[in-house]
């Protein structure tokens, strides 16, 4: 069975997914939705056979696709899942899937009553090492997550923009955010402390913050603490530590696991592409009906989104805000 596949957005992510799903055999690269034409063109023309729109409605009436990928910037989100959701459409969507709960509400709601099959691009879920986590965590008791986003600030202008891309902890860190849900809980309450530093200083028409700290309180009484910067000339480090009941098991995103239990320490490194399997098991649902392999929809992002948005309206009230 070949997968028509249609992909909103032409950046260097829309490139990497479309990459992958050329490398497939049952999937074709059939369409790109660009902001412009040229961009759309530019993008179409390195996969064989595919067609280049700038209005979403157009390519999706045209091509008649299967699924649709969606990696625009955070503040393009609406418009293209109102019109994806209408046509009742699966499609996997790039985290984070909005910057304001109103629309994403309102695209949930279509998802949910027209049952589409979802899925979003916490793509580190899918990673050997947090499926080892998980495993490892079935007979542990977490009491604190510590998690980090330390880095540099990507070169894209909507990054920089508030109203483009929502801040580094909305964009960027909830990767962080989305685990701490995946392995140990529910988040009630958000307290965040964020700041502009120095990156303002730097380039013209900065207003994200730079630094920030950020404390949840989990159901169950357990504590995360995340902090993140952009603040650095250079990607540091990403990941997040579990303090349990025997012993400390430490994530690096994209590098390893490791188990320390007093004097022993186990390290598990990555050996898969955690990209491969969330697009085989988005693929495997569409022509299936199994949806058991995606390991996160739409709904589940939106609750994640929810507490990043949350952090935002503590840093800015300086009072915490409780989710549940
Ligand atoms: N899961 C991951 O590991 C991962 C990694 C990188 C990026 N991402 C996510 O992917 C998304 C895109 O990031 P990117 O790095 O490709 O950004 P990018 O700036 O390289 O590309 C974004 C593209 O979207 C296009 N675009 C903007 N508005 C549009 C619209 N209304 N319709 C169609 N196209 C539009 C822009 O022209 C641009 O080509 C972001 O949400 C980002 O967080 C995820």
């Amino acid at each position: 069975m070949m997968l028509k596949i249609a992909i909103a957005g032409t950046g260097w992510f829309a490139d990497k997914h479309a990459s992958l799903l050329a490398a497939r055999e049952d999937a074709q690269v059939v369409a790109f939705l660009g902001s412009s034409l040229p961009k759309a063109e530019k993008i179409a023309q390195k996969f064989a056979g595919a067609q280049a729109f700038d209005e979403i409605e157009q390519m999706l009436d045209t091509v008649k696709p299967d699924a649709v990928y969606i990696s625009v910037p955070p503040m393009a989100h609406g418009r293209i899942e109102d019109a994806i959701v209408e046509r009742n459409i699966p499609f996997l969507i790039e985290k984070p899937i909005g910057l304001d709960m109103e629309t994403v509400n309102r695209i949930q709601d279509q998802v949910t009553t027209r049952n589409i099959i979802t899925s979003v691009g916490y793509h580190i879920r899918y990673t050997d090492t947090v499926q080892k986590a998980k495993e490892l965590l079935e007979t542990r008791k977490v009491g604190m997550a510590v998690g980090s986003w330390l880095g540099d600030m990507p070169g894209v202008h909507w990054w920089r923009k508030q109203s483009g891309s929502g801040g580094q902890f909305i964009e960027q860190t909830t990767h962080i955010v989305d685990l701490v849900r995946y392995l140990v809980g529910e988040v009630e309450e958000v307290y965040a402390v964020y700041a502009q530093q120095h990156m303002h200083t730097k380039h013209d028409g900065v207003d994200v913050a730079d630094v920030g700290a950020v404390t949840l309180k989990l159901a169950g009484g357990a504590v995360a603490s995340i902090t993140n910067t952009c603040m650095l000339p250079f990607g540091h480090r990403s990941g997040l530590e579990l303090f349990t009941d025997k012993g400390v098991l430490e994530i690096q995103q994209s590098r390893y696991l490791k188990n320390h239990e007093g004097s022993q320490t186990t390290e598990y490194k990555n050996l898969l592409n955690p990209y491969e399997i969330e697009t085989d098991a988005f693929l495997h649902a569409i022509k299936t009906g199994d949806r058991s392999r995606i390991l996160t929809d739409y709904a589940d992002a939106a609750v994640t989104l929810r507490i990043t948005l949350a952090a935002l309206e503590s840093s800015r009230s300086g009072m915490p805000v409780k989710l549940r």
